[in-house]
């Protein structure tokens, strides 16, 4: 996993609840990097997993919920990082569909050892795309977070529901409908 993941994923943690929390988590995972990232380093993705786990049992803020904000949270990574990726659209619906055949495509250019899931689209109207996700990081709230913020970022909503293939969240079927 890029170390930019666990850059922003600490400095948001350190934002909403302090840097004793920062130390606490790193402090009671079992690191192979010993905490010390860099945004451009990559690190197994069992680090991430055990960060989130001990903000979970700290903080008592299911999984899910922190991937949730934490990618509402990287969408301003995004924009600001890769805004020439973001203003080659101007429909969510139209960005959603191109993450696996162009945007993860040239992150995967960036990046040649990034670990990504995969994006298939099912079905494309002009207002609603049913895609499915598979990852065996099972991130799919981080994914929902991504979609949320980009609607946002085209004046947009949606209704987005999950319904998962696999129990262990390694496939899951996203509806997405423009409101
Ligand atoms: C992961 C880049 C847009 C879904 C990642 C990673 C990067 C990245 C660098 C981490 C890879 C690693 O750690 O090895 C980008 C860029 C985007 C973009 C630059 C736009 C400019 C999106 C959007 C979605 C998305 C719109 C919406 C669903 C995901 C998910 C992961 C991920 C779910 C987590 C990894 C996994 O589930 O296996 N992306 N991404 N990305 N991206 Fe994107």
């Amino acid at each position: 996993m890029k170390g930019i993941i666990f850059t922003e994923f600490l400095e948001l943690v350190e934002t909403k609840f302090g840097l004793e929390m920062v130390d606490k988590i790193l402090s009671q995972s079992t690191l192979e990097s010993n905490g010390a990232y860099t945004a451009i380093g990559t690190y197994n993705f069992s680090e991430m997993l055990q960060l989130l786990q001990n903000l979970n049992k700290n903080t008592g803020i299911s999984i899910d919920q922190l991937l949730l904000v934490y990618a509402e949270h990287f969408f301003s990574v995004l924009t600001a990082n890769y805004s020439s990726l973001i203003s080659a659209y101007d429909d969510p619906i139209e960005m959603l569909a191109s993450i696996e055949g162009h945007i993860h495509v040239e992150v995967r250019k960036i990046y040649p050892d990034a670990e990504l899931p995969t994006f298939t689209v099912v079905e494309k109207t002009k207002n609603s795309l049913i895609m499915i996700y598979k990852s065996s990081r099972a991130m799919y709230y981080f994914g929902l977070g991504l979609m949320n913020k980009t609607f946002e970022h085209f004046n947009s909503e949606a209704t987005i529901l999950l319904e998962k293939i696999k129990d262990d969240g390694t496939e899951v079927k996203f509806i997405i409908t423009k409101i």
